[in-house]
């Protein structure tokens, strides 16, 4: 269990690396210098974490934890979940017939999309591990 929180920390010192050395990375474009194209890395989910925090927020809640639209980072949109990224995609794309999902195709780059997923999928995995943390620990220890 403490396992998870030193990688919490060290997930959130490698953040602050890669937007402190942003232009280096960028260098090399989305993916990396040898990544796959669309692969997601580190620094695609602190671009998306952005990007939903201006987009999606007002209505998803901070961190996709569900507003006035549903929660996005537990069950089916959880690691191992039934939602595909590619499904996420489209949702994000297209949006919803007759909801206030609207279709973020003209606004978003395909790439900002694939990054706010990247976002979600991350904050998803630190949700899950939250949840079994305090399922199996005494509250209030490390708060
Ligand atoms: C104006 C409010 C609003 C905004 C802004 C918004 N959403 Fe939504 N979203 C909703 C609502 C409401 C639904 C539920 C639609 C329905 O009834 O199926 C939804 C549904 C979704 C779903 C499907 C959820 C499910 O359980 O089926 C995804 C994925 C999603 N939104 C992602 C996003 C992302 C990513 C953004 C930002 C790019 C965004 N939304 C912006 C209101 C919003």
């Amino acid at each position: 269990m403490q396992y998870t929180l030193i990688r919490g920390a060290a997930t959130c010192a490698l953040a602050a690396a890669l937007a402190l050395g942003a232009t280096s990375v960028s260098a090399f474009g989305p993916g990396g210098p040898t990544g796959p194209a669309g692969a997601a890395t580190e620094s695609d989910a602190s671009k998306g974490e952005e990007l939903f925090g201006r987009n999606c927020q007002q209505c998803h809640n901070s961190r996709g934890k569900g507003g006035k639209g549903p929660q996005l980072v537990k069950g089916a949109w959880g690691p191992g979940g039934a939602n595909s990224d590619d499904y996420m995609y489209k949702i994000i794309s297209e949006g919803r017939a007759n909801t206030q999902m609207g279709g973020f195709g003209p606004a978003l780059k395909p790439e900002e999309i694939r990054q706010i997923i990247a976002f979600l999928r991350e904050e998803a995995k630190r949700v899950q591990a939250a949840d079994r943390k305090a399922a199996t620990q005494d509250e209030g220890q490390w708060y």
